[in-house]
Formats: C-alpha cells, sequence, structure tokens
C-alpha cells in the first residue's frame, strides 16, 4: 500500500465516525425509549393492582371511603415532593392512615415504575 492509500484510508475511516456514532446513539436512544414504555406499562399493571383500589383510576384520590381520604397523586402537593420522599411514603406507608406500607408486595423497580406511572397521570 502507499503511504497515500494508507492517507486515504485513515481519512475514510475518520470520516465514517460521526456517522457510526450518530446511528449508534440513535439505537440507544430508542432502547431507552423502548424500556421507558415497558416500565410504564408495568407501572400502570402494578397500580391497577394495588392502588386504584384508593387512589382512584385517574390517581385523583378519594375512591375509598377512609379518613384522611387516599390523596390525590395528581395533585401538586404530592407531585411537588421529591422521588425519595414519594418512594418512601409507598415503603413505609402512613402511620395512622390507610396508606399501608407496600415495602413486602413491591420490589425497589416496581416503587419506580408505579411512581413513573404516577408522574406520568399528573400530565
Ligand atoms: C387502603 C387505601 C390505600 C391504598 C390501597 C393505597 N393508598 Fe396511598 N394513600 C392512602 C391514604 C389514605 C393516603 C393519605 C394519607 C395522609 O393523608 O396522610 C395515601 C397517601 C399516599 C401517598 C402520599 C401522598 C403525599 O401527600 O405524600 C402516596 C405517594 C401514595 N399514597 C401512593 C400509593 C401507592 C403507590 C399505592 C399502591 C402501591 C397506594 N398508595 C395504595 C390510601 C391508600
Amino acid at each position: 500500500m502507499s503511504a497515500r492509500s494508507i492517507m486515504m484510508a485513515v481519512v475514510v475511516a475518520l470520516l465514517c465516525l460521526p456517522l457510526g456514532y450518530a446511528t449508534s446513539r440513535g439505537e440507544s436512544s430508542n432502547a431507552k425509549a423502548l424500556r421507558e414504555h415497558y416500565d410504564l406499562q408495568d407501572g400502570k399493571r402494578l397500580y391497577e393492582q394495588y392502588c386504584r383500589f384508593c387512589h382512584g383510576e385517574q390517581g385523583k384520590g378519594k375512591a375509598y371511603d377512609v379518613t384522611p381520604p387516599p390523596a390525590d397523586l395528581t395533585s401538586a402537593a404530592v407531585q411537588q415532593k421529591s422521588d425519595a420522599e414519594l418512594t418512601q411514603t409507598i415503603h413505609e406507608g402512613e402511620r395512622g392512615t390507610a396508606m399501608g406500607s407496600w415495602k413486602w408486595e413491591l420490589s425497589e423497580k416496581d416503587k419506580q415504575n408505579i411512581l413513573l406511572y404516577i408522574r406520568r397521570l399528573a400530565r
């Protein structure tokens, strides 16, 4: 191979780099979107199984008649709380209310997925 053709090969390779980079980025963001989609579906399924009974189909709360009433999960008061705070409440429950602890039923991943769904309900 001549020095010239080696140079050409290097130039071609360099030109292809950004293309390859863009393609792999495109794929990984698709994969991410897909994963989020499944996480959200899973959160919805879990929410309907465990939480809808009290917090209602749309998360507006008060689906079950207890005092204090089940929180409106779409309200600003709830939504402005951090993921950590809400996950903590789901994990531990709230003493003296109908909101029980879900630590035996739900894995860390389950709680994350439910939270993702609750955030989505508020939009
Ligand atoms: C038996 C009824 C009941 C069920 C089932 C239930 N909750 Fe609750 N939840 C409540 C009540 C009542 C409150 C309000 C407690 C209060 O006023 O302090 C509450 C509060 C909450 C809060 C706290 C809101 C805030 O202001 O910080 C979150 C988050 C929450 N529930 C999520 C869930 C999730 C997720 C599930 C399903 C895994 C669930 N709840 C199932 C009754 C229930």
